[in-house]
Order: structure tokens, then sequence, then C-alpha cells
């Protein structure tokens, strides 16, 4: 959480985050639920829940549909204390609130509903429709659709929001109504459950709906607010083309950050970056780099061409690519440089280090200012348990060694080219290992002569 956020948090009341995820989102046409489809390295539930915790919500309620115990699980592996409560039966977005009336009635002071599959709210704005709740018991989401079919429409007189109207249930004129629904609602918490239990169903779709709060909380003689914010970030992700749609949202957004904060990308549109990726001032991207999850690079470093990280950490200084790998673990110190068709997995490699060409360097350790050859392999898996590597600084492994873990080359050492190194070498020798060179002279002469002989059947 932003200390902002925390500020925020602790200013308002208690909170209480309900995120409505037991939606059955069959247009995903998927076995994997729909709000643990990921975007930008992180499913659309964590998205969801890292918005409202950064609203400073206090306590958070998943509300899941039975036999979805894989979005339960993952709710506990964001959030270890969050309340998850089970909604029998599909019967609405009220319906689905009111299954975690045993939260709501712990009495917050705020509750805040949101939607496990709307992934790119900004916790900023749930923390101003908490702000709104001074001045209103129900302060509802909207956006101007650039398209309002099959939205809720707000309904909004003397510049009060009277209803929402479902787009089922709208008159001609009430569809030509542009502002329209989010989904997102906030609910003064000593109002939530007396509107939230009068909501009927008497309506098109015969559900429970969240939005009839307005209208009920009007005829009960209170106030209630509009909010709007930008129709990109209330998109909600109901197919497939909608999760391409978010991740491209996310993209544009997280690569305009990073570089008004100071990095360089020569084509933004064909970098990824994951939700939690950290880039300093003065890096450079080149085209075509995805970064997974758990990235951080320090500036000035340069990430080239076609590269792929992950869960690496790269210091200043360090070059990677073009066409590198680094794996979960990679940790690259200041000067490093990992050239091309290099992998790098759980391994340190020290400062001013190089590993240039085509080598894997996996459960090691690299010292500073060695140099590791083209095609050095790091033989760390027997098939059934993993082995380190310990490279000395200054140390010089030749081209072409098989390095079989465990193993040291000492401080200073020299690998002779071709080598497979099985057994520790001490700081400053030369280890050889492989078989020795023998010259025969005038022997491919002698060889070419027979054959030319036999094929003229001579
Ligand atoms: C909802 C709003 C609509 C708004 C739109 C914005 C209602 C009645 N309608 O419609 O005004 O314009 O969002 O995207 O609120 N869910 C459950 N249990 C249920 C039903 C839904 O948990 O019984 C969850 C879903 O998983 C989803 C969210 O509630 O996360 C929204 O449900 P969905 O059916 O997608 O609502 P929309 O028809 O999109
Ligand atoms: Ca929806």
């Amino acid at each position: 959480m932003t200390t902002a956020a925390a500020a925020l948090g602790s200013r308002k009341g208690r909170c209480l985050a309900v995120v409505l995820a037991a939606g059955n989102g069959t247009r995903m046409r998927s076995s994997l639920p729909k709000v643990l489809h990921p975007v930008a390295g992180r499913s659309l539930l964590a998205h969801a829940i890292a918005s409202v915790t950064a609203a400073g919500a206090d306590a958070i309620a998943v509300v899941v549909s039975p036999g979805r115990e894989a979005i339960a699980a993952e709710a506990r592996r964001i959030l270890p204390e969050a309340d998850i409560f089970v909604q029998a039966e599909q019967r609405g977005t009220a319906h689905a609130v009111l299954a975690a009336r045993e939260a709501i009635a712990r009495g917050y002071d705020e509750i805040l509903v949101a939607f496990g599959d709307t992934p790119l709210v900004e916790g900023e704005t749930y923390g101003r429709m908490r702000a709104g709740l001074a001045a209103a018991s129900v302060v509802a989401l909207g956006f101007e659709a650039a398209d309002p079919t099959g939205y809720g429409r707000f309904i909004i007189r003397d510049g009060r929001l009277v209803a929402i109207r479902e787009h089922k249930d709208a008159t001609d004129e009430e569809r030509t109504i542009r502002l329209c629904n989010g989904g997102i609602m906030a609910l003064r918490g000593a109002d939530a459950l007396a509107i939230l239990e009068a909501i009927g169903c008497s309506n098109a779709a015969n559900e429970f709906y969240l939005t009839d709060a307005v209208e009920i909380a009007n005829r009960q003689g209170l106030v209630c607010a509009a909010d709007v914010a930008p129709e990109s970030e209330l998109m909600g992700v109901n197919d497939r083309v909608q999760l391409a749609l978010a991740e491209r949202l996310f993209q544009e957004k997280a690569r305009t950050a990073a570089m008004r904060s100071g990095v360089t990308m020569v084509a933004p549109e064909t970098v990824f970056l994951s939700y939690d990726t950290v880039l300093g001032p003065d890096v450079v991207i080149e085209p075509n780099v995805v970064f997974g999850p758990g990235v951080t690079v320090e500036g000035p470093a340069v990430i080239h061409a076609f590269s792929h990280l992950e869960g690496a950490h790269v210091a200043a200084g360090a070059s990677v690519g073009p066409f590198a790998r680094l794996r979960p673990g990679a940790r690259l110190a200041a000067k490093a440089k990992v050239g091309n068709f290099v992998e790098i997995k759980n391994a340190d490699i020290g400062q001013g280090a190089k590993v240039s060409h085509l080598t894997y360097v996996g459960d090691a350790t690299v010292g500073a200012e060695a140099n590791l050859g083209a095609g050095t392999i790091t033989c760390n898996y027997d098939g059934f348990s993993k082995f380190r590597t310990v490279i000395g600084d200054n140390a010089f492994v030749g081209s072409n060694s098989s390095l079989v873990a465990p193993v040291t080359i000492g401080a200073g050492a020299f690998v002779g080219s071709g080598s497979v190194v099985t057994d520790d070498v001490p700081p400053d020798a030369l280890a050889i290992g492989r078989g020795r060179q023998t010259v025969k002279d005038g022997w491919a002469k002698t060889f070419r002569e027979n054959n030319v002989n036999k094929k003229h059947g001579r």
C-alpha cells in the first residue's frame, strides 16, 4: 500500500470491500474461471483486490460461486485474511453482495462493491468514491460509453442520481442516455443492509440488481451521487476480446508512466510490462522485450531487443541481450553483461562479469569481472536434484566448457576451452578436462588420395 493510500485509509472510517467474483463467465469459453485470467502477469481478481487495498479497505470479502475452489485459493494467496463467501445461486449483483451479509453486519462505516472482472479501476477512484460518502449514502461510478448497449443507464434529475436503469428494463428514451453504470458502488455502512435487503427481483431478468440500490435509497429519503471515470478505466472483461483490450489499456498506461519517469522505449508498443515491473531512470528498452512478473532494472542500463526477463534484478550499468533470457532468481550486479542467446536462472552474476554468448548459467554464483566464454554450460541438474556452481572473481572459463555441479572454480583460475570440469579448480590454477590433441602429419592427404583412387577403380 502506498503512503497516500494508507493515509486515506486512516482518515476515513473502517471500510469493507466486497469483491464480486461469482459470475459464470460463460462468454470466456474457458475451463479457467474468468477472474483468474491474467492481465499484465496477474489475475483479474488480483487487480481488483490490489485496487481496493490501495484505496485503504480495512477488510475484503470475496464472493465466489459454489465449487470454484481455485478462485477462493487465489483470493487467499493474495490476501490470506480475505473472507470468502459462497453465493449459492447466481441471482444478480445485489444477491451477490448479500452473500457477504455476515461481513457487512459486522458494522463498517463504508462498504465498497468491486467487480472481479473489472481490473483497471484505480485505487484513487475507489478512494474518491469513499470520500463521496461524506455527502451521500450511495455513490455510483459511471462513464460516458462510446456504445451504451447492454449497460445500466444513470438517470439524473436536478443534479441528483435518482435511478440506474438496466438496459433490458430501459425505455427507448432512457436508452439514449450515454452516462452508463460502471457497476462499482460505495455505500454508507449504516444504511447498506437496509437498502440491500429492500432490493427485489421484479425485472426483465428476474435478478436482484445492485443498481436498484439507487432508487431504493432515494425512496428512503437518502442522497445518491454519481462519480465519473473514463471508460478505459471501467471496462469489464466478459470475453477474450475484452481481455486483450484490458491488456492493451494496461500496457499503454504502464509504458507511458515508465517513459514519463525517464525510461527510453524505442518502440513502446512492442514492449510488454508486468503489473510490478520497476524500471529506473535512463533504462533503455529496445524493441520486442517482454517483462514477466518480478523484474527490477536500475538505471542506466540497456535491455537489448528480443529479451525476456522474469523474476530478475538488473543493476546499473548492466547490459542484457539481444535475445537474452533472465529467469527467476537472475541477479546481475553493476556493469555485468549478458549477451545473445544466454539464459540465466537463479544465479548471481558479479560486477563487471561477462557472459556474452550462447551460455546457460543456472544455480550459480559468478564472481566480479569473471568471463564465461561462448557455449559455457553449468550442468546443474542430474534429473533429481539441483546443484550449485561457484565461479570466483576474475576467473576465465574457455568456450564450450561444461561445469558439472557441484563444482567451484577458484578466483583467477582458468578453464581450458572445451573442458568438462567435474572437480574443483583452485584459485589461479589452470584446469583442462578434455582429450589431448594428436596430430598425424600427411594423414588427410593420404586419406583423400586413397578415396579418389577407389572411386576411379584404380
Ligand atoms: C453490471 C451492472 C450494469 C453495469 C455493468 C458494467 C447490475 C445489475 N448491472 O451488469 O448496470 O452497466 O455491470 O459492467 O449490477 N456477479 C456475481 N453474482 C451474480 C451476478 C454477478 O458475483 O449473481 C458478479 C460477476 O462475477 C461480475 C459482476 O458481478 O464480477 C458483474 O456481473 P455481470 O453479470 O457481469 O453484470 P453486467 O450484466 O455486466
Ligand atoms: Ca460484466
